[in-house]
């Protein structure tokens, strides 16, 4: 796929629910949190209430996206990765996957997925490839792995390493059974080499802040699916693999630009791993 092109698969809208700005959406709370404009007055109220439950939501998304922007540098320049799988992708801001690894690595060949309406709608901003690499847009949802796997085949060739980034999404598949069979199904699909990229919702960082956040959260969301996992269950999505150092810990605290950012707060756990 060149820049600026909207792929084929984007139009066969696999994954999108129907477009209600009435109700709030996971990706247009997460913009809002983050200070974007991306968002309707559904959103904005979920935003608001959550912020009063737990006022550190904002630093906390913040948290997470600079997580996002450190793991793929780290995977593109300390790894040597040059295909990503970034499922659960939210709608465009600053560092994207994509600039992020093509800063480094220019040939990067990104894949996104969402299955968010207006993420889709937003898509022609995440498909800004350097002319060496190339990015593409799926319109799918995470339960849906084997169109997933499918439709990026297109884009990645899965007889070389790819970064499978699942940043605060698995948090959205409420049964822990069905979300540890969807990331050992796209882990089984990437050769040895790749790697594994997780943030997720914490149950056990601010228990009672986080615990209220999420039921506020889960009274706006249409499908009202916002689940927290403790550490220990975070830490099995990356079961058989090899954690990258320091391990599944704070966002925050995941090889940390400074002092400040370690110290700053978080209500994620994350964690890298590479398949053997
Ligand atoms: C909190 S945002 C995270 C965005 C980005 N990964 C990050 O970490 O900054 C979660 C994203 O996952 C998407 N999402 C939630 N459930 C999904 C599903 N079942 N399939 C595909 N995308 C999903 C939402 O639409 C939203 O864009």
């Amino acid at each position: 796929m060149t820049a600026g092109q909207v792929p084929p698969a984007a139009s066969e809208s696999r994954g999108s629910r129907g477009f209600d700005a009435r109700v709030a959406h996971p990706a247009r709370v997460y913009d809002y949190w983050l200070g974007g404009k991306d968002n309707f007055e559904a959103d904005r109220i979920a935003g608001e209430a959550t912020i009063a439950a737990y006022p550190a939501i904002q630093a906390s998304a913040r948290a997470n996206r600079a997580f996002l922007a450190r793991s793929v540098r780290y995977l593109a320049a300390g790894a040597g990765i040059r295909q990503f799988l970034d499922i659960g992708t939210g709608l465009p801001t600053a560092n994207n996957t994509h600039e992020v690894a093509q800063s480094v690595a220019p040939e990067s060949r990104i894949v996104y997925v969402d299955n968010d309406p207006l993420v889709l709608s937003h898509a022609r901003a995440l498909l800004t490839s350097s002319p060496e690499g190339a990015t593409a847009y799926l319109d799918a949802d995470l339960r849906d792995t084997e169109s997933i796997l499918d439709l990026a085949a297109g884009t990645l060739d899965f007889a070389r390493p790819v970064a499978i980034m699942l940043l605060a999404i698995l948090h959205y598949i409420p049964d822990t059974g069905e979300a540890h069979r969807i990331v050992a199904r796209l882990v089984d699909a990437v050769p040895s080499g790749s790697y594994l990229a997780i943030s997720h919702a914490a149950s056990d960082i601010s228990p009672v802040e986080m615990a209220e956040m999420i039921r506020r959260m889960n009274e706006h969301l249409a499908e009202g699916n916002h689940v927290g996992r403790p550490r220990q269950v975070v830490a099995r999505f990356f079961d058989g693999l090899e954690l990258v150092e320091p391990g599944v810990v704070k966002v925050t605290q995941w090889r940390p630009a400074s002092a400040v950012e370690a110290g700053g707060p978080t209500s994620l756990w994350g964690g890298v791993a590479r398949k053997p």
